[in-house]
Parts: structure tokens; C-alpha cells; sequence
């Protein structure tokens, strides 16, 4: 990550001691009345409100003002958060997210926020606090690892001063949100790190030392051990690589022995290729973030130890590799997965789907109490639901139910698909029990997902398709370019909030 990642403090002070760069004042559309704070501090409010009379400041959604006032606060920053009615946490995560590397990129090294101007009676202090704290540490995340050039003149924000005269010092919410922001950072910096450096053994080697330091259990199995356990279709895909596979379980218990965990698989392509059925230009391009399911599995588990999270869960990944060579799997090979089904091959493109049936079945033979699986799976998630939300199958109500109030909360955005029946008639074979994937591509994430219900048992299960949402194309709200840190959020939420 960046060395200079900016820290975030609350402060318990009177606006007149407050000693900043930028203060940044938030103002609704059409009630541009200035909150109690600032009309307590003359000075301020005589130079806003004259700013605001003389100027022609609407507030409009994303519309910023610096106001030079040269006291104790240098300049102070009007924020438009549009209508007050429209107001939510996505508004407020967005604007906040976008300002701070606003004022980064301006040259600004530390601002303070004024809360009370971002929250209305819609709003619990401590909510606003938390997705404060998480939007700018996540806007202003940058990848910088690899330029060489002009180091010295890239700008940072060091410190983020959340302003408040409300008694409460948020600490609880400060780490939650800076725990998981940390999370999301992390891992889009690994989803980032190139192919050529970020290969299996790579990752299997960097999951082993969080979980040394979190004291988390860490075993990974090797290519000659994964054969002996007749994962036969994690193998063949990961065959036509010199960079050889890995199977990375890590193990945290926050709870109680009796309680059964959860467990989280994370799809860990390095690189996708495509393999024989390889991918023309410019679709081959970022296929380094086929590995974002796994990297976010990791980092979520690391998380939930940082915090003491009252759950167990287990994280398994499966690392590997999609190249085209002699030695690679190709369409109509059959292959037996873990479970013992017979698999035909139609597109080495879709890899995912192989290498998570034996991780599935070897997450359903350990009878956790539910898996939720994180996959870069179909690029039909996009023809779904574009950039916005990120597509969900369950074969459980309450499950998809609690990851629907998580996903609220956590401001990321899902939508559950059906695993209706009829679908499963698309995977029928010539040759062996099933194929994985349907002639025609029609429903593309619903048979993703209708392929892997073959491996799961009985086990209450989740599947989250991340294959458009893992990378942004842009610096918006909280998403910043390049790898996304998808589904972080969304399954710290609803691990947070998890009751049996
Ligand atoms: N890694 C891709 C999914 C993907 C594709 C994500 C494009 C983002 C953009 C996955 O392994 C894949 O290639 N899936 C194929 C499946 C198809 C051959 C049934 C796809 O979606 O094109
Ligand atoms: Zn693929």
C-alpha cells in the first residue's frame, strides 16, 4: 500500500479550535442556512454567509466552493449534497470519497471534516462517522507501487480530522471502518500487483504471513498434494502453467469450538487467459484481477481477527494460472471432480467454475454451517447489471436475506438472481454427468452458478459473481481505478451482524 495512507481522528472541539487547512462544510440544496457550530463562530459566519448571498452557490449534488478565510482554518470547502430529501449514505460515501482526492490532487496534506453539517435527522451519528471514515480512506486509494519516476511529487493527504461537539469520541466506529478500508486496500493492491509478479505461489506465500501475524491457521497444499486429493479439475486448469498451483485454507475461530464455521472460497485465477480457448485483445486484458474473489477471501478473514469478530470461519482459495500450452486442459476432455461428478470441458475459458467445484466440494465436505463463495465468474455480470451491482445466487432464503440487509448497510450493491430448476437442463452432457457450461451463453450468471449447486451438498450456500464488479474503470465515489476490492464490505457487514 501507499506509505503514507492518511489517518483519520475524531476531535471533540469547539469550531473556534479547530486549526486546518480545509474545513469542509457540507449544504443542501435550497437550505443553504449554516449549522449552530458555524453560526456560533462570527467570523465564519459572516464570511460564509456573505460568500453564499453574493456568489452563485446552489449546492448542488458534488458542487464545491473553497472559501479563503485565512484564520486557524486556512479555507473553508462548501460541499452541495443536492436535495435534503434525496440525501442517503450513498450521497453522503460519494461526495465524501470525491472530495478528498480533490483536495488531495489540490495539493492539500490534511483537512477536517465538519460532521454535523453531514448528517440529518435521517442519520445516526455513529453510521455517518463510519462511512465517513471508509470513504475517504477508500477514495483516495492509488496504485503507485511501480512508477519510478517524479516519486517525490506525488501529493498525499496525511491527516483527516472528523469535527464534532456531540461527547462521543466514535472510537468503535473508527476502527471498524479503518480495519476494512484497510481491507479494501490491501487487497486492491495485490488484485493490482502484475501477473507476472502476483502468481500462486506469490499469494500462497503473502496469506501466509497475515496469518502468521494474525496467528490465524494456514495450510497450503501444493500441486503434488492437490493431485493426491484428486481435485482433477483445479488441476487441469492450472496445467498449462509453468506457475504452479496452490490451495490456501486459512482458519480463524472467534468463536466458540461448537460453533460450526462459515466458509468463504475465494476464486484465485492469477491470470485468465482464456487457456486453449484464449482470449483475444483487448478482453485478455486485466485478467490479473481473476484472482480478486480470493484476495478479498484473504483480506476479510484478516479482518475479522483484527476486529474479534465472535465468529469461526474458514477461507479456502484456490491459486492457479489459465495459460495455453502443450500441456493445457482443453474442450472435451472429462474430467472427475472432487466429489466424484464427471465433468465435460466445452471452453477453457471457463475455468472458474472447474476450480471452484473442488473447492466447493472440499468446503462442503468440512460441514460448515453455510459457504459463500467470491468469484470473478462471467463477464454475463456485466450484461446484468452493468458497473452498479454485483449479481447473487443462494439456495438459502435467510442467507440471501442477511446478505441483503448487509449489502444496504454496507452501501455495496447486490442483486439476487434465480436458481430456478429449468436452468439445470443447459448443463446436461453427451458424455459425462454434466457440462459446465450451456451451448447457447443465454443466462450466463445463472448457469455459472447452476454448474457450481453441483458441488455444495447439502450446505446452505451463496455465490457472489464479481466478474464485472472487481475492477473500475474509473475514480468514482469510493471506487477508485483499477482493482475494486469488491464484496469487503458487503461480507464484513454480514459477518458483523451474524447471528445463528
Ligand atoms: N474471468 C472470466 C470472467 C470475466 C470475463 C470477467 C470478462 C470480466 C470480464 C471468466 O473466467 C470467464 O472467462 N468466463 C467466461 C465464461 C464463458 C466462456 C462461459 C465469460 O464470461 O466469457
Ligand atoms: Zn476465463
Amino acid at each position: 500500500m501507499e506509505k503514507a495512507a492518511a489517518s483519520v481522528k475524531v476531535l471533540k472541539s469547539e469550531l473556534s479550535k479547530v486549526k486546518d487547512d480545509v474545513l469542509v462544510v457540507g449544504l443542501f440544496k435550497g437550505k443553504l442556512d449554516l449549522t449552530p457550530e458555524i453560526k456560533r463562530e462570527k467570523e465564519i459566519y459572516d464570511t460564509l454567509s456573505s460568500y453564499i448571498k453574493n456568489n452563485d452557490f446552489k449546492a448542488e449534488k458534488g458542487e464545491a466552493r473553497s472559501v479563503y478565510l485565512n484564520k486557524n482554518i486556512k479555507n473553508i470547502l462548501l460541499i452541495g449534497l443536492g436535495e435534503e430529501d434525496k440525501f442517503n449514505f450513498d450521497v453522503l460515501s460519494c461526495v465524501i470519497a470525491d472530495v478528498s482526492r480533490r483536495l488531495r490532487d489540490n495539493g492539500s496534506e490534511s483537512f477536517s471534516i465538519l460532521l454535523e453539517s453531514f448528517v440529518n435527522g435521517k442519520f445516526k451519528e455513529e453510521e455517518a462517522v463510519e462511512k465517513i471514515v471508509l470513504s475517504c480512506l477508500m477514495g483516495l486509494y492509488r496504485f503507485t507501487e511501480y512508477k519510478t519516476k517524479d516519486k517525490e511529487k506525488i501529493k498525499y493527504i496525511k491527516n483527516i480530522t472528523v469535527i464534532t461537539n456531540s461527547g462521543k469520541n466514535f472510537e468503535e466506529e473508527i476502527k471498524y471502518a479503518s480495519t476494512v478500508a484497510n481491507a479494501v486496500n490491501k487487497t486492491r493492491d495485490l488484485v493490482n500487483t502484475p501477473p507476472n509478479i502476483a502468481n500462486p505461489e506469490y499469494v500462497a506465500a503473502y496469506a501466509k504471513s497475515i496469518a502468521s501475524k494474525l496467528n490465524l491457521k494456514c495450510t497450503v497444499f501444493d500441486e503434488k498434494q492437490i493431485e493426491k486429493m484428486k481435485m482433477e479439475c483445479f488441476i487441469a486448469v492450472a496445467k498449462g502453467s509453468a506457475n504452479k498451483p496452490r490451495l490456501v485454507v486459512l482458519e480463524y475461530q472467534g468463536a466458540g469450538k461448537s460453533q460450526k464455521p462459515i466458509a468463504i472460497v475465494g476464486k484465485g485465477v492469477t491470470f485468465d487467459s482464456g487457456g486453449l480457448n484464449l482470449k483475444p485483445y483487448p478482453y485478455i486484458l486485466n485478467m490479473k484481477d481473476d484472482k480478486a474473489g480470493a484476495i478479498a477471501a484473504i483480506h476479510i478473514i484478516a479482518a475479522c481477527a483484527l476486529l474479534k469478530l465472535p465468529v469461526n470461519l474458514i477461507v479456502i482459495t484456490p491459486l492457479c494460472e489459465n495459460m495455453p500450452s502443450s500441456t493445457s486442459y482443453r474442450p472435451d476432455d472429462v474430467l472427475k471432480a472432487y466429489n466424484g461428478l464427471t465433468v465435460e470441458v466445452r471452453n477453457t475459458d471457463a475455468e472458474g467454475r472447474l476450480i471452484l467445484a473442488d473447492a466447493l466440494s472440499y468446503a462442503a465436505e468440512l460441514k460448515p454451517q453455510a459457504i459463500i463463495d467470491i468469484a470473478s465468474l462471467t463477464g454475463a455480470s456485466l450484461i446484468a447489471l452493468g458497473y452498479v451491482g454485483t449479481p447473487f445466487l443462494s439456495t438459502d432464503e435467510k442467507l440471501a436475506e442477511k446478505m441483503n440487509e448487509a449489502s444496504k448497510k454496507s452501501l455495496e450493491k447486490i442483486w439476487e438472481f434465480p436458481l430456478w430448476q429449468e436452468y439445470e437442463d443447459n448443463l446436461k452432457s453427451d458424455v459425462a454427468d454434466i457440462k459446465h457450461i450451456s451451448d447457447d451463453g443465454d443466462a450466463g450468471v445463472i448457469i455459472g452458478a447452476t454448474f457450481l449447486k453441483n458441488f455444495i451438498s447439502d450446505v446452505p450456500w451463496l455465490h457472489i459473481d464479481i466478474g464485472t464488479t472487481a475492477w473500475s474503470k474509473v475514480d468514482k465515489g469510493v471506487l477508485t481505478k483499477g482493482a475494486s476490492g469488491a464484496t469487503i464490505r458487503l461480507v464484513m457487514e454480514f459477518l458483523r451482524s451474524y447471528k445463528l
